[in-house]
């Protein structure tokens, strides 16, 4: 079994066999209902568990569908109703049960270290479904959508980032190593990647391009990337942070600096980042990129179940 936590950890080669399974696999299926299931079935019977600590959307449907779509099915937890916490189970514990019931567990949380800790009494696979550090799933899942409109390997174009250097910044900058593509974080000052980050980028002799100017990081971009200034939990004086990143909104004005095929992409949800011109113009791919995550998300699973062919 294989866990999915960070993409740092897992080598590039697997990273790109996910990639091209995940194309096979959707072009195989374009005549199927939503849940139908792929004619292999090849986690029949199997239980995926999911807990989210935090609020979700699209993570929560998108790993529904991509365990159903494989054969299997899934269970979600409601925090609150579990013993783990306020009831008094420890997670030691709560871990076995889980390994016992289910045969994978997802978990949306706060915490890095929770997920390292179920990791360590797991005998299951745990996938990270967002945590403080990473986005791991839904970046894996951009670089699909990226190359599947493109239609060229992502180490061939500009990929700029506008916005906070929150996790899913985090997860791309470590994409970038792995894929080996040119990035752009555009961002105002105070508000750069963490020393950690652009260490380990460094010591991956990797160029990673930061301007505290949005048209200087928009210049000539293939795709500009953005995400919620304010992230779910994020505990600081929001009308201050906005404020401070008013020069990083992405407007038409800004996407003109691009290259005239430039694509905007966004994780979602979205906040004033970005204006509703840009967002539901033809160079905006979000709703692509969303039903992405289902595809990219059952090669991910067959990873965790060593049945990637
Ligand atoms: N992009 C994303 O992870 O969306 P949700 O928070 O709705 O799951
Ligand atoms: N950076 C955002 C992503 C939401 C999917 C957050 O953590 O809230």
């Amino acid at each position: 079994m294989k866990n999915f936590i960070n993409l740092e950890d897992i080598p590039a080669k697997d990273l790109r066999k996910i990639l091209i399974d995940a194309k096979k696999r959707k072009n195989r299926r374009r005549k199927l209902n939503t849940l139908q299931v792929d004619k292999d079935q090849p986690l029949k019977g199997k239980l995926l568990i999911q807990m989210f600590e935090k609020s979700s959307l699209r993570t929560r449907l998108s790993f529904y569908l991509a365990i159903k779509q494989l054969g299997g099915g899934t269970l979600t937890l409601r925090p609150n109703e579990l013993h783990l916490g306020v009831g008094g189970e420890t997670l030691e514990d709560t871990a076995k049960i889980l390994s016992t019931y289910g045969d994978g567990f997802m978990l949306r949380t706060d915490s890095d270290k929770k997920i390292q800790d179920f990791k360590e009494y797991l005998s299951v696979p745990v996938i990270n479904g967002l945590s403080p550090s990473s986005h791991p799933t839904q970046v894996l899942s951009d670089i699909f959508t990226v190359e599947e409109i493109k239609k060229k390997p992502i180490s061939k174009l500009n990929i700029t980032w506008i916005g906070d250097s929150n996790n899913v910044l985090n997860s791309l900058i470590a994409a970038s190593v792995k894929f080996n593509f040119r990035l752009n974080i555009g961002c105002p000052k105070n508000y750069s990647p963490k020393k950690s980050i652009l260490n380990s980028i460094m010591k991956n002799n990797k160029k990673i391009n930061i301007f505290n100017n949005a048209k200087a990081a928009a210049t000539r971009a293939d795709v500009i990337f953005s995400d919620k200034v304010i992230s779910l939990n994020d505990k600081v004086n929001t009308h201050k942070k906005i404020s401070q990143f008013k020069k990083f909104k992405i407007t038409q004005n800004l996407i003109d600096h691009a290259k005239k095929d430039c694509i905007f992409l966004h994780c979602l949800p979205r906040g004033p980042e970005v204006e509703e011109k840009v967002f539901f113009s033809n160079r905006s791919k979000v709703w692509q990129q969303a039903l992405n995550r289902v595809h990219v998300q059952k090669s991910i699973l067959l990873y965790c179940f060593e049945q990637l062919r």
